[in-house]
């Protein structure tokens, strides 16, 4: 069975101070039985947060990094440094990185190899705009980034891939997918991976829905069959939500 995964993306949001302080009131409380709890933060709290979370079964991710390990690449930051830090899992190809930072499929698939290059676990966000879900594109643009970022990846390695499926149009706009609606492209892309590998994979790589989740509907979504978790910006943000998301998750 696949375990259920919450993951916090914070964005670009807390100083190190306050994200000290947000975990020291989730911890022991978002550490809930058969469910993972990961918080992606800002690179600068990263080393705080990794402190604050040893002997703790919650992990700390990062939102991005660079695919090459080190270079003249002003202001990047590489899989070698997050491994080093205590890092745990990665962000790649969330749709903002696609949009404002020219993120193309290729580069997605580059940063996914550099993940597991350092035995980082990257969570893979795919999703569709508005435009695509209304011109019937949803599932061919889901193929589409999925088959781009797990080119080249060994079955053990796509087995241990975290998809973040975000539709666009449902990222901290409070419209939210109909759990129906996200359960139906959550299972075709479970089928574009068993189509890339075999069904062992497919049963295996968890699959998460983002986009407004929030604790009065992260359990719809969970009761979904190939629902595996949530990827959570806004509600990630305060403790009492973070510890309501974990708990929904059990
Ligand atoms: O990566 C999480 C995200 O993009 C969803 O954000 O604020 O709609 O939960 P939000």
């Amino acid at each position: 069975m696949r375990k259920p995964i919450i993951a916090g993306n914070w964005k670009m949001f807390k100083t190190v101070s306050e994200a000290v302080s947000f975990f020291s009131e989730v911890k022991g409380a978002a550490e809930v039985d058969g469910v993972e709890s990961v918080i992606c933060a800002p690179y600068t709290t990263l080393p705080a947060l990794v402190e604050a979370a040893k002997g703790t079964s919650i992990a700390i991710g990062a939102q991005n990094l660079h695919f090459e390990d080190n270079g003249a690449f002003t202001g990047e930051i590489s899989g070698v440094m997050l491994s080093d830090l205590g890092v745990k899992y990665v962000i790649v190809g969330h749709s903002e990185r696609r949009a404002y930072f020219a993120e193309t499929d290729e580069i997605v698939g580059k940063k996914v190899h550099a993940a597991f290059k350092h035995g980082l676990t990257p969570i893979l966000c795919v999703g569709e705009k508005l435009e695509e879900r209304e011109a019937g594109e949803t599932k061919n643009v889901c193929k589409v980034q999925t088959e781009a970022a797990f080119q080249g990846l060994s079955a053990e390695q796509a087995a241990q891939v975290v998809i973040a499926y975000e539709p666009i149009w449902a990222i901290g706009t409070g419209k939210s997918s109909t759990s129906e609606d996200a359960e139906d492209v959550i299972a075709y892309i479970r089928e574009v991976v068993k189509g890339l590998y075999d069904a062992s994979v497919a049963d295996a790589v968890r699959i998460q829905y983002g986009g407004s989740v929030k604790p009065n509907n992260v359990r719809e979504y969970l009761s979904q069959s190939n629902i595996d978790g949530a990827l959570v910006g806004g509600a990630s943000l305060e403790p009492a939500s973070y510890i309501s998301l974990v708990e929904g998750a059990k």
